[in-house]
């Protein structure tokens, strides 16, 4: 096997990331599901039985494992664990402990979220997020997390990309509740920075032992944002203050409870011009025939170096707990990882304190409000007999898992050129 030329420090995780709606499969007690089956949904799809991670975990952890992957980052279903308030359901948990118990087997470390976007169908009928009730209710939630699994958990992530959550289905209205609510946007944001602190002193509390801290934090979505004219008053505050308020509010809010940073990076934002009288902030890529994914989101590799460098002044560990792209072509995939882990590494070099890389994702799996059109899996699988696939592109992250980086082949052959940069040709 090929040594390594670009070298991650001893240690380094390597890992994939999936959330519980987007592939297990099944889940037909949350908002999400009650949703798809209004019809709600552009796309018009049900997320049904999709992967059936649920009952294909371990075929999935075996994967993860022969890709020589040391880590793998999954959430709880809360509306299968407590389907009615206050009531556990026993073989759901029973099924989480099996599964974990599985991957810690197959030598994975366990990264798990409780949250990510879903929630039980009774806790919406209280007002979900927007009602103050919900932290005691995300508090019961992980004190039987806690007890239930506590033992075989690695890194605690109690909430997935609150800010995203917030938006999407507070702000902008493309997901379930669909409001569209600057004041409960800002509502939902502060209950799940109060929910995570408390959830924070739970799982130290019941954890913690006097030789080893447990790593409690949670998956933030971060963005970077990039001005044309750097003498431009207007744009400076204009990038200044989306940076401040989407990369660190969130953190302001949730100062002293994080243990580490959890990353997850997709978007670079261009803006030019900057106009205060309405939302045509941002530069149209496409206009400038840039490259992206399937989902038009811009592939710009140095984004992940300047996020991770912007983020190390806070002195914690970072974990890149998502990155991936959505994409057909899975040779652009390929080209992704390698572009974007070159990118990391100088980071690394440069002093940023990076400890693990998850992939987003493992499989092909349900994407939100884009449905199963976006893959953005190293795995593909059947719709009918649920048969996995190996793709390219998890040939590619295997040989960088298991070398602990960069080799010169795939540097040669798949991912020298680093994306994004293509010359613009002026009008
Ligand atoms: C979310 C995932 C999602 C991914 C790609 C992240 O915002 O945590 O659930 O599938 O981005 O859109």
């Amino acid at each position: 096997m090929d040594e390594a030329i670009l070298k991650f420090p001893p240690n380094f995780l390597w890992g994939v990331a999936v959330s519980s709606h987007q592939v297990e499969g099944n889940n037909t007690n949350n908002d999400w599901h009650a949703w798809e089956q209004d019809g709600k949904a552009l796309h018009q799809q049900v997320a049904g039985s999709g992967p059936d991670f649920y009952n294909k975990y371990k075929e999935d952890f075996q994967i993860a494992h022969d890709m020589e992957l040391g880590a793998f980052r999954l959430s709880i279903e809360w509306s299968r664990v407590e389907p009615e308030k206050g009531k556990w359901d026993k073989e759901a948990w029973a099924h989480y402990r099996r599964m974990l118990e599985d991957a810690q087997r197959k030598g994975l470390k366990i990264f798990l979220t409780l949250h990510h976007f879903t929630n039980p169908l009774w806790l919406v009928d209280e007002g979900g997020w927007l009602n103050k009730g919900v932290v005691e209710r995300f508090v019961d939630y992980t004190h039987k997390a806690v007890k239930e699994v506590g033992d075989l958990v690695d890194v605690w992530m109690t909430i997935n990309e609150p800010l995203v959550y917030a938006s999407q289905s507070y702000l902008v209205g493309v997901w379930p509740p669909q409001h569209r609510s600057f004041w409960e946007a800002r509502r939902v944001a502060k209950n799940m920075a109060k929910a995570h602190k408390k959830a924070y002193t739970v799982i130290h509390r019941s954890l913690d032992k006097k030789d080893k801290r447990v790593m409690v934090g949670f998956a933030k979505s971060v963005n970077t944002y990039q001005i044309y004219n750097k003498y431009s008053f207007k744009d400076q505050l204009l990038s200044l203050g989306a940076d401040w308020v989407w990369n660190r509010w969130f953190y302001r809010l949730t100062r002293g409870f994080n243990d580490y940073l959890g990353l997850n990076y997709y978007f670079h934002f261009r803006i030019a011009r900057a106009r205060f009288s309405n939302w045509q902030f941002f530069v149209d890529i496409r206009k400038e025939k840039r490259d992206t994914s399937d989902v038009g989101w811009e592939i710009y590799p140095p984004g992940i170096f300047d996020i991770v460098m912007s983020m190390a002044h806070y002195g914690l560990p970072i974990y890149i707990t998502e990155n991936g792209l959505a994409a057909e072509k899975d040779n652009k995939r390929s080209r992704f990882i390698v572009s974007y882990i070159k990118e990391l590494y100088h980071a690394i070099e440069a002093g940023a304190p990076v400890k693990g890389y998850f992939h987003w994702s493992l499989l092909d799996n349900w994407e939100w409000e884009k449905g199963y059109e976006a893959r953005f899996g190293l795995v593909a699988f059947d719709p009918i007999t649920k048969k996995r696939t190996l793709k390219e592109s998890a040939h590619v992250y295997q040989t960088i898992a298991g070398a602990n980086g960069i080799t010169h082949p795939l540097l040669k052959f798949v991912g020298h050129v680093t994306l994004g940069e293509i010359t613009v040709k002026e009008k």
